[in-house]
């Protein structure tokens, strides 16, 4: 990925689900530090410890899963989400994304519907006050995401199916 980068192939070079361990070594031995880390990250699962460790290193966090995931009705579901949405006439998933893009996350949400596609992208008009976003703080459960990437089982699992 350095020699596509460095040839001018590829604006952009990172990595995905590389947890602090894993992340710390890998970004310091490597010449072009990852410009992206994608993680599992949403209200639910913060990802605040890995945060400041991956600014010494000027990697941007990239989340995945950032409405829950399939299935999770745990964001778009939230009442509080929903209660500090209504007063700037947004939903709970509006809110979800608005604060992960307030604290300098990439959020990549994914729908098969188009006007939740529009409803995804409508979040740059309003602003989170730094009381919502305390709030919001008090709803984190899994700081590190529900997956052990350090798990040798899962890391076997990953080589035998996806190489
Ligand atoms: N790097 C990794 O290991 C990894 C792992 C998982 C996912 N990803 C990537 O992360 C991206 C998103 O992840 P994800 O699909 O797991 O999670 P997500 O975007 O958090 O959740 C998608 C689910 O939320 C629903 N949804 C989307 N917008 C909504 C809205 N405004 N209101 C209500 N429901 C809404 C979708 O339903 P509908 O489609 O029915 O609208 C779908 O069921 C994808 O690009 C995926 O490829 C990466």
């Amino acid at each position: 990925m350095e020699k596509a980068y460095r040839d001018g192939k590829v604006r952009a070079i990172g990595v995905s689900n590389f947890q602090s361990g894993r992340f710390f070594d890998f970004a310091h031995y490597v010449d072009v530090k990852p410009m992206v880390n994608q993680l599992q990250c949403n209200t639910l699962i913060q990802q605040t410890g890995i945060e400041p460790l991956m600014n010494d290193f000027g990697t941007k966090m990239m989340a995945w899963g950032p409405l829950g995931g399939q299935g999770v009705d745990g964001i778009i579901k939230s009442d509080l989400l929903a209660g500090i949405g209504a007063k700037y006439g947004k939903t709970a998933s509006q809110v979800a994304l608005r604060w992960l893009t307030q604290r300098g996350i990439v959020a990549i949400p994914k729908s098969t519907h188009k006007e939740r596609m529009q409803q995804n992208f409508d979040i740059f008009d309003f602003t989170l006050s730094d009381d919502d976003m305390a709030q919001i703080a008090t709803l984190n459960q899994h700081d590190t995401g529900t997956i052990n990437f350090g798990d040798p089982q899962f890391v076997k699992y990953l080589i035998e199916n996806y190489g």
